[in-house]
């Protein structure tokens, strides 16, 4: 941890599938329905079994088709996961970045990292929320994801160990260089 943390913090860079990492919380890139989907979710869904869409189906809908909004997450179990939870994080689906695209993924970064906080994690993985499906620039993406876990970091758990999750070689390079930019000392 010394090491890692005189390379500038403890964000740190971890390749593969989000899925098989034994954390306290992976995060989801869910959608406002928490109704399962592909990507990233459907992989985390296929890890977890069945009981993990009962469990956020039943989260009552605050609006047709939406149980959690925009920004923001949800917490429940890992069930059949090495991860004791998950956080299903919903990003903005990126139009044209005048939408207030950036501070709501910012917003689904921070909103993940403080529940994890409330279930005394000391440690949280997080997909590349809204660069898939949802059409979020990834250079853009990676910026915003370095910046806001730092600013979290230091702000509220200077120890917890917070990994950015790249499941293909361009996000891999992307969090890297975002990484080495912003990552704090
Ligand atoms: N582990 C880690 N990362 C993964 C995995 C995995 N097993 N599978 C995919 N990814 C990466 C993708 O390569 C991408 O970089 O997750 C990132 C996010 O992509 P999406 O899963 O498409 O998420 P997003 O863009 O936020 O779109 C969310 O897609 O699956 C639906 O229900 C989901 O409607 C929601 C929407």
């Amino acid at each position: 941890r010394e090491r890692v943390r005189a390379r500038g913090g403890i964000t740190g860079l971890w390749r593969g599938d989000i899925t098989t990492l034994h954390v306290d919380v992976i995060v989801n890139a869910a959608n406002r329905a928490l109704a399962g989907g592909g990507g990233v979710d459907g992989a985390i869904q296929k890890a977890a079994g069945p009981e993990l869409l009962a469990a956020t189906l039943k989260i009552p809908e605050i609006r047709p088709a939406v149980r959690c909004p925009v920004g923001e997450a949800i917490l429940t179990q890992g069930f059949k996961l090495p991860a004791s939870h998950v956080a299903h994080a919903v990003g903005p689906v990126w139009r044209s970045g005048e939408n207030g695209e950036p501070e709501l993924l910012a917003s689904a970064y921070r909103a993940s990292l403080d529940l994890a906080a409330g279930v005394v994690a000391e440690s949280i993985a997080f997909p590349a929320i809204s660069t898939g499906a949802y059409g979020y620039p990834q250079w853009e993406a990676a910026q915003v994801a370095v910046q806001t876990c730092e600013a979290w970091r230091l702000a509220n758990d200077p120890d917890m160990r917070i990994l950015l999750v790249a499941f293909d070689d361009k996000t891999v390079k992307l969090l890297r260089s975002a990484l080495s930019r912003f990552a704090l000392r």
